[in-house]
């Protein structure tokens, strides 16, 4: 039978949407991270990083802008197939950037030049009520979706600066009933950034799909950080999440085997990387 073993290494079985779930219901966390270019995939991949984002945060860490908003579809495209070439293992998702699927049509076509230009294997994009059609429409393609709700850093500007989402109890609940809408309407992963512990909690034992967290607390299915972020590349402030893991390490790659540790141990997110 053909299968997608034969093409990659058949001792290290590739991650997948299934083995994701497989691990959300074993109770073993996700470990992921963002990643732009080759050399950093193999890296991660070596390190045992279970999912590997190709982030719109590239624009900021990599392209050196304010906010993820000038990201292209092309830029995604660029990275996303540098990182494919990399990686062994990993699951690979790419960003959908701001305005790139601004209705159904558009996200599908944009979906499949993730896919097949850049090689990834499910696509991201910032999502709420609004969302509901386009993750249908993507599902219905059989495209596989992560919808990332809490803070968006696309709507930065709407939003007033990249601050903790949900602490007001009308709003935790419509972030829930979003992840719930999202997942009906054919989300394969929910990602959820910088909201409180509780509603991590909420929303992971509500939801079947798995949920990775960045700011959202220790329990939910697994974490993501951005690579740079954990290596002590970023300049100036880091956001409260973030933990440094190349203190006490001495090399990249053991900092991100060290990052992996740490997220299968539940060691991470400590409780200094958490909102109330
Ligand atoms: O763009 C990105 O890197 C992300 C992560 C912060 C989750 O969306």
């Amino acid at each position: 039978m053909y299968t997608q073993l034969e093409q990659r290494s058949m001792a290290v079985p590739p991650v997948n949407v299934a083995s994701l779930m497989k691990m959300k219901n074993d109770g073993e966390a996700i470990a992921c991270i963002t990643a732009y270019d080759a050399s950093f995939a193999l890296a991660v991949d070596q390190a045992g990083i279970d999912m590997v984002l190709v982030g719109d945060s590239l624009g900021m860490v990599i392209q050196g802008h304010d906010t993820t908003v000038p990201v292209t579809v092309e830029d995604v495209i660029y990275h996303t197939r540098n990182v494919s070439r990399g990686l062994q293992r990993a699951f690979l998702v790419a960003d959908m950037p701001f305005m790139s699927y601004s209705d159904p049509n558009q996200a599908l076509e944009n979906a499949v030049r993730l896919m097949q230009e850049g090689g990834a294997m499910m696509v991201k994009l910032e999502g709420g009520e609004d969302q509901i059609a386009i993750v249908k429409h993507l599902a219905r393609h059989d495209i596989a979706v992560c919808a990332h709700l809490g803070l968006k850093p696309q709507s930065v500007h709407k939003l007033g600066g990249f601050k903790v989402q949900g602490r007001d109890p009308k709003e935790a609940n419509k972030i829930l009933n979003n992840a719930k809408a999202l997942q009906d309407a054919g989300a394969d992963i929910v990602l959820l950034e910088c909201v409180p512990n509780e509603l991590g909690k909420s929303i992971k034992e509500n939801l079947d799909v798995p949920v990775i967290g960045i700011g959202a607390g220790p329990f939910v299915d697994g974490q993501i950080l951005v690579l740079y972020d954990i290596l002590d590349i970023t300049q100036g402030s880091t956001p409260k999440f973030v933990r440094n893991f190349m203190l006490d390490q001495t090399s990249p790659i053991n900092a991100i085997k060290s990052y992996v540790r740490a997220v299968k141990n539940k060691d991470y997110p400590a409780p200094e990387h958490c909102f109330s």
